[in-house]
């Protein structure tokens, strides 16, 4: 997102925080130009601290977008990580695999989360940073999903949500900015009902990433100063919408939830 000539040192106001040391040792305009939203190292490393992410395990980076939370991934925890896609081209990703030297342990592919080619039981984490809402809402998804994780492996996801289900009813102070996709937007609450609802999987955490709704403002804070001319004053009226919210409607839900192992008898 950021323009071609944005400052380092505001990248670096903005993307260097101390709730996230690992993601602080890489260069925050990098972090910036290839982040689709609210910084996906942050996501990584907030989900990563729930999981028990082991050298050799297969992680599915699902809508990794430009695919930096899958080197963060791959150079944090030795993991052998599939970064799959379905806007961002895999030649994009896989030049900014190369030169972040991961390239023996990422995988850029494009895919459409609904028509994986993968084998069942190939994965032992997936996860799915700002993404998931896009697809995960689907009643029926998530019995398609596990599928290609191994018995007890484990879904990751930290999603643009809400504290509270709205129940139809946009607070005003938002309403001016609430797209139709935001429908998708849903709590912790409600993500640990719907993937623990088919019995195909334990919810084991869903909260809201700490902080989250100011690490979400701070991706427009950082926008309205340093994105392409043509986003600063759609980032600046969310920045102006996060701070009348205060945390009271948007967050990030955070959920990790465990593939229940079949009875073989
Ligand atoms: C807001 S971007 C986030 C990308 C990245 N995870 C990040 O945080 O910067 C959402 C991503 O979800 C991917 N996506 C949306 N629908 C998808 C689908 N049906 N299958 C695969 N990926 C999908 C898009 O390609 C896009 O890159």
């Amino acid at each position: 997102m950021l323009a071609d000539d944005a400052d380092p040192a505001t990248a670096a106001e903005k993307l260097v925080h101390p709730q996230f040391p690992r993601s602080a040792a890489y260069d925050p305009v990098w972090q910036g130009r290839y982040a689709m939203g609210p910084n996906p190292l942050w996501l990584a490393e907030s989900l990563a601290e729930l999981l028990d992410l082991r050298p050799g395990m297969r992680v599915l980076d699902l809508g990794c977008g430009r695919a930096t939370s899958s080197i963060f991934l791959a150079k944090e925890f030795g993991v052998d990580v599939v970064a799959a896609d379905l806007w961002v081209r895999p030649e994009e990703n896989w030049a900014r695999i190369i030169d972040s030297g991961v390239q023996a342990r990422v995988m850029p592919i494009h895919a459409e989360a609904h028509d994986l080619k993968f084998a069942h039981e190939y994965f032992d984490v997936v996860i799915s940073l700002d993404a998931y809402q896009y697809f995960g809402t689907d009643d029926l998804y998530l019995a398609y999903l596990q599928q290609f994780l191994v018995p007890e492996g484990v879904l990751g996801i930290v999603v643009m949500g809400l504290t509270e289900e709205l129940n139809g009813v946009v607070p005003e102070h938002l309403a001016d900015g609430w797209k139709w996709d935001f429908h998708a937007f849903h709590s912790p609450r409600w993500w640990r009902e719907h993937l623990s609802r088919a019995g195909l999987m334990t919810v084991e955490h869903a909260d809201l990433l700490p902080d989250g709704w100011r690490h979400w403002r701070r991706w427009h804070e950082l926008g309205a100063r340093a994105a392409e001319p043509r986003w600063r004053d759609f980032c600046a009226a969310w920045v102006r919408r996060f701070t009348l919210d205060e945390g009271r409607t948007l967050g990030l839900p955070r959920v990790v939830a465990r593939k229940i192992k079949k009875d073989s008898s």
